[in-house]
């Protein structure tokens, strides 16, 4: 299933590098090429003759090697693959990285790619719950790069939490999401997904039931059709997808600000259960009940449209807007209303009231609404409601469909 496809791996250095090697293997039994490099700190754990064995290719070690640039540049390097892969991904390596930092190899074809970037960081889980280490995380995300783990376990230092390296077949699935073959190769595609919270008080929040199942099975079809997706997830309670460029935020303002940030985009699908309201002003301290005598009074201000804000672009706005409108009473007749009032191009109708078992539940009965018309799509999984729509976006971008 990768035949035939490029993986540049950047092998960094921490003890989960041994498991780099068989990650190597794994990749070229699916009939992927693997180029690996490695940092000067990777070399002390694994060699680079067991690394070039395993991938029956030359490793690349050193920027200022002369030999090496002449037969291969740091820029020809990650032209000439699909994906780039940095496994085990060290504090240090993706801290350079988010800095835009080109201090050796490996750091250098990171700031030269034109291609996309999966990270399977490994370290203590100090190291990874440091603050630094999750701003560097948040910068890299939102620069698109992708991630597999780290997952939680016995770590090699003899502490237990997150931060060991996802395992081999873990990172090889994360592979294929991200470089499948499909109709929408080429595409970028945009979703956004879960509920938002708007903050009262550091403690409480405004919430709604969206689990974000729907838009998670959406960005994971769309992936699987070829496409690059951006997953802009409010705190949903399924996990992202593997394979998608996962952008986490908490507030509406967030979600816009990071939708904005990651067009442009061929198609935009908006599955988020947004909050129509924030509060004015949250208060930076616990609330105390009871506190001036009396109940809190709490003001609310509308949020941003983000649906209606992007299907408004006069520049840049994606060829493809879909959004959603779950709603309880007058299904369609709401629906449609909405397609006009938010300037979108297609809308996925849903009843949501309590009685259909749909929000939050495994399934989904929902009705397209595009130019055409109205289409009545049976009862079924989440995934295949993404699948179906997934396709429909692939026929509509590719020129088969209005
Ligand atoms: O107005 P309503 O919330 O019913 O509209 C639903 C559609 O609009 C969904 O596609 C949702 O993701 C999107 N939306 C948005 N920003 C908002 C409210 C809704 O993108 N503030």
């Amino acid at each position: 299933m990768l035949s035939g496809k490029r993986i540049t791996l950047i092998i960094g250095g921490g003890i989960a590098a041994f498991k780099s090697l068989d990650l190597i293997r794994r990749l070229r039994e699916r009939g992927a090429n693997v180029t690996p490099v490695l940092t000067r700190a990777a070399e002390e754990f694994v060699t680079p003759l067991s690394a070039s064995a395993l991938a029956a290719e030359k490793v690349y070690r050193d920027l200022f090697d002369l030999n090496d640039e002449h037969e291969m540049g740091h820029i020809e390097l990650s032209r000439a693959s699909d994906l780039i892969v940095v496994a085990p991904a060290t504090a240090d390596l993706m801290a350079r990285m988010a800095a835009g930092l080109a201090n050796d190899l490996a750091s250098t074809l990171l700031l030269a790619t034109d291609k996309r970037v999966l990270v399977a960081p490994a370290m203590n889980l100090r190291m990874w719950e440091h603050p630094a280490t999750q701003r560097t995380i948040e910068t890299l995300k939102s620069d698109g790069v992708l991630f597999v783990g780290p997952n939680d376990g016995d770590m090699a230092c003899g502490e237990y939490g997150p931060g060991r390296m996802a395992e081999p077949l873990e990172i090889v699935a994360a592979v294929s999401a991200a470089i499948a073959d499909g109709p929408l190769r080429g595409k970028h595609v945009l979703v956004t997904s879960g509920p938002t919270h708007e903050p009262i008080d550091p403690v409480r929040y405004i919430a709604n039931r969206s689990s974000g199942a729907q838009g998670t099975a959406i960005a994971r079809a769309l992936a699987a059709l070829g496409a690059q997706v951006t997953f802009v997830t409010g705190p949903a309670d399924v996990e992202p997808p593997a394979g998608v460029a996962v952008v986490p935020v908490e507030t509406a303002q967030e979600m816009l600000g990071a939708v904005q940030a990651a067009l442009p985009a061929d198609a935009a699908i908006f599955a988020a259960a947004v909050a129509d309201w924030r509060v004015v002003s949250a208060s930076d301290s616990k609330i105390k009940k009871g506190a001036r005598g009396g109940l809190p009074s709490i003001e609310l201000a509308e949020n941003p449209d983000i649906l209606a804000t992007v299907a408004a672009m006069k520049n840049g706005r994606p060829g493809l807007v879909i959004g959603f409108a779950a709603e309880t009473d007058d299904v369609l007749e709401n629906a449609r209303a909405k397609l006009q009032r938010k300037g979108c191009d297609w809308i996925v109708a849903n009843d949501v009231s309590p009685e259909t078992g749909i929000m939050g539940g495994g399934e989904n009965a929902v009705t397209l609404i595009t130019d055409d018309g109205a289409e009545d799509w049976p009862r079924m999984g989440k995934d295949r409601v993404a699948m179906r729509l997934a396709e429909r976006v692939a026929r509509a971008l590719n020129g088969d469909e209005g």
